[in-house]
């Protein structure tokens, strides 16, 4: 038995959380981790990117791999696993999918503007990963619980990377267009999905949108606070839709 509430985002080091979760316990993940970037470069001074949360850590590889360890244990079929190859992070993600490489089911390209890199002869970057890692027959390209045929490419866009209203308090969110589409293409109605690192709520907001249940994990109060204040309209409503 585990004491986990439903629907709620935990204040803590998602580790904490995991350890109160039983095998297989969510259905999905859904994740965007902090990708070992340290201060915020991009604004060439030393404001950080998260506000309490310092993103740089000794060793990302050995911090990763025990996180994508206990995302395989506690969930039933995939998770979806949204990164970014950067200078501080690039050996070690290329380690990660060496090392994870039996669980990876398949790799979707997210395709986004192209933000020029300040630097003279550094590639901008316009995609990023979502890196599907699998229980379910990860040997297999075949989703026995896709609700798609033909018509979901490797290959994914966002129409607007803005659409989060959050972007301001948070520089790293994701666009709620992503947690809505693998919920639509992937399980059903009721499943229980997670984010480990929920930030601003964005996966909570859009299981709440596709009828799913969520739980997550955020170690900073401000945060969740914030995802606190962006649930209360839909949790207000008697009905969703
Ligand atoms: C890339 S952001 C996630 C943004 C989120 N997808 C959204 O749309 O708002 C990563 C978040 O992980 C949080 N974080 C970092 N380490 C954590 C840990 N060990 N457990 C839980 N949250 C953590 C940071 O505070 C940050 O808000």
């Amino acid at each position: 038995m585990n004491n986990l509430e439903l629907n709620k985002i935990y204040c803590e080091s998602n580790l904490e959380t995991m350890a109160k979760m039983p095998n297989g316990f969510v259905d999905y993940v859904l994740t965007s981790p902090p990708y070992n970037i340290g201060y915020n470069q991009m604004n060439g001074d030393d404001t950080k990117k998260y506000k309490e949360y310092e993103d740089k850590l000794d060793d990302y590889f050995i911090n990763q791999k025990n996180l994508i360890n206990e995302l395989l244990r506690v969930t039933k079929n995939h998770i979806f696993y949204n990164i970014q190859m950067l200078g501080n992070n690039k050996v070690d993600f290329l380690n990660l999918l060496g090392h994870f490489k039996d669980n990876i089911k398949d790799i979707i390209i997210w395709q986004k503007n192209m933000i020029p890199h300040i630097e003279e002869g550094v590639i901008s970057s316009s995609f990023e990963f979502i890196i599907i890692f699998s229980n379910q027959q990860p040997d297999k390209k075949k989703f026995y619980d896709g609700n798609f045929r033909g018509n979901f490419g490797n290959v994914i866009k966002t129409l607007n990377i803005h659409n989060n209203p959050f972007a301001k308090e948070h520089k790293a969110i994701m666009p709620l267009d992503i947690p809505r589409m693998f919920m639509q293409k992937f399980g059903k109605e009721n499943d229980l999905w997670y984010d480990p690192y929920m930030g601003t709520g964005t996966t909570a907001v859009g299981a709440i949108e596709e009828k799913r249940n969520w739980i997550g994990s955020e170690i900073s109060q401000e945060y969740v606070d914030l995802t606190n204040k962006r649930l209360k309209p839909y949790l207000t409503q008697t009905t969703l839709f």
